[in-house]
């Protein structure tokens, strides 16, 4: 079996090359999120992507270029999708000036002797067309502006963009920033050099979606732990009457496989005993705790149970390296967040070594305040997912490969 971890491992990082006087170029991901007023809600993002650019400030870049997304503007320029609305934040975070560039002309009309050690910050990136589709011309004229590209946009990487993905064509020298280096580096220890046994959590609202994790993922778990509205599907197809709770009908099949390729590969699997199941989601009346076989009509499991916490407690327990992606419920609301919380807080003080992937659930940890108890917490969403389905991730396809030795 060909191991993806593995294979990013072998890219070469920013440490291994000179960037003394180098036009240097970093692909970052500042996909931050931000409430009505723009008011950045999570920097992780920014504050995760500092040891790069301070390490090109201190070891004398000519200049850096900061390029990144923002959310997923349509039509070229959006007020809403601007990266201006990071630029103070990171100007604090670095405590250095940081200047604008509305594009890449003018970035471009610079006279490159005047910008010695100067930060540039370039907007969004997929305000140009050219960006999401990966267009050699875009990326030519991206890789133009330096001599080394940085990628650390972790979070983009399972994304086949100019940016992240095709400038790298265009560029000699191409590597991974500290950010990606360090994302590998603490999925391989969950996945490559484990101290077993490991628990792998998974829920969130779609199997649709993790399939592929959970079937690639089986020779490197002892227990699978299924909540969130995972667990629907599953107890559905083990004949529980779910009412109306969110179940997906076609993956019913789907999760019957999941369970017999557990025993061929001998994890156990933990499902909720108890649920929390309420009348509505929006407007609940009635909210209360049932066992799985007494869903009762017309309502919702929203939440796992107290006996199911006690359960995936115990898992927890046992465990020494534990995986977790997707929510016990539906944390977004207060009334059913406590499964999701309360498991957050078991896991920060278990001695297992613990990694998030996922981004509802890193928000979700963020929120229970036990964010930093982790032993990581990635910032990819996506690509976190992608990395647990043994996917090689594309943003670091092209990068220059270590030399041996
Ligand atoms: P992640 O982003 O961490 O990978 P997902 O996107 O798969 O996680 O799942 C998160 C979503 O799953 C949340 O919006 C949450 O409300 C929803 N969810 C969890 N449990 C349930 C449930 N029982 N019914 C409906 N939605 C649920
Ligand atoms: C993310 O937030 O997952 C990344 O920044 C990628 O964004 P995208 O899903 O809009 O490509
Ligand atoms: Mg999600």
């Amino acid at each position: 079996m060909i191991n993806n971890i593995v294979i990013m491992n072998r890219v070469k990082s920013l440490r291994n090359v000179n960037v003394s006087g180098k036009r240097v170029l970093i692909r970052v991901d500042f996909n931050v999120p931000m409430d009505a007023q723009f008011n950045i809600s999570d920097d992780s993002r920014i504050r995760a992507a500092l040891p790069t650019i301070n390490y090109c400030i201190d070891n004398d870049a000519h200049f850096i270029i900061l390029v990144s997304h923002l959310g997923r503007p349509k039509n070229g320029y959006d007020e809403r999708y601007t990266l201006k609305h990071i630029q103070k934040r990171l100007e604090n975070l670095i405590q250095k000036r940081v200047e604008f560039m509305d594009d890449l002309e003018t970035l471009k009309s610079q006279n490159v002797q005047d910008c010695a050690k100067r930060i540039f910050l370039l907007e969004n990136v997929r305000f140009n067309e050219g960006e999401k589709k990966n267009d050699p011309e875009f990326s030519k004229r991206l890789a133009s502006l330096c001599d080394i590209y940085v990628n650390d946009a972790f979070g983009t990487s399972h994304r086949r963009e100019a940016s992240n993905y095709g400038i790298a064509d265009f560029v000699k020298t191409k590597v991974a920033g500290f950010l990606m280096v360090k994302e590998i580096e603490a999925f391989a220890k969950a996945l490559e050099k484990p101290i077993r046994p490991t628990a792998l959590i998974v829920g969130g609202s779609k199997v649709s979606s993790k399939i592929t994790l959970l079937s690639s993922i089986m020779p490197k778990i002892d227990k699978l732990v299924i909540g969130g509205a995972m667990s629907n599907t599953f107890l559905q197809a083990l004949g529980y009457d779910m009412k109306a709770s969110l179940v997906e009908p076609d993956f019913i099949e789907t999760a019957k496989e999941v369970l017999e390729e557990a025993k061929q590969h001998n994890v156990s699997v933990y499902l909720p005993v108890d649920l929390v199941i309420a009348d509505s989601i929006d407007h609940p009346v009635v909210i209360e705790v049932a066992p799985i076989q007494d869903v009762l009509d017309g309502f919702h499991a929203v939440d796992i149970g107290p006996a199911t916490l006690k359960l995936f407690s115990e898992v927890i327990e046992l465990s020494n390296t534990i995986i977790w992606n997707g929510p016990m419920g539906i944390y977004e609301k207060s009334q059913f967040s406590k499964g999701t919380f309360k498991l957050a807080t078991t896991i920060a003080d278990s001695y297992a070594y613990s990694i998030i992937g996922g981004g509802d659930t890193a928000d979700a940890v963020e929120k229970a305040g036990e964010k930093d108890k982790f032993s990581f917490v990635s910032t990819g969403g996506g690509a976190s997912l992608e990395l647990l389905e043994g996917k090689i991730l594309p943003g670091f396809e092209k990068l220059d490969i270590k030399e041996e030795g």
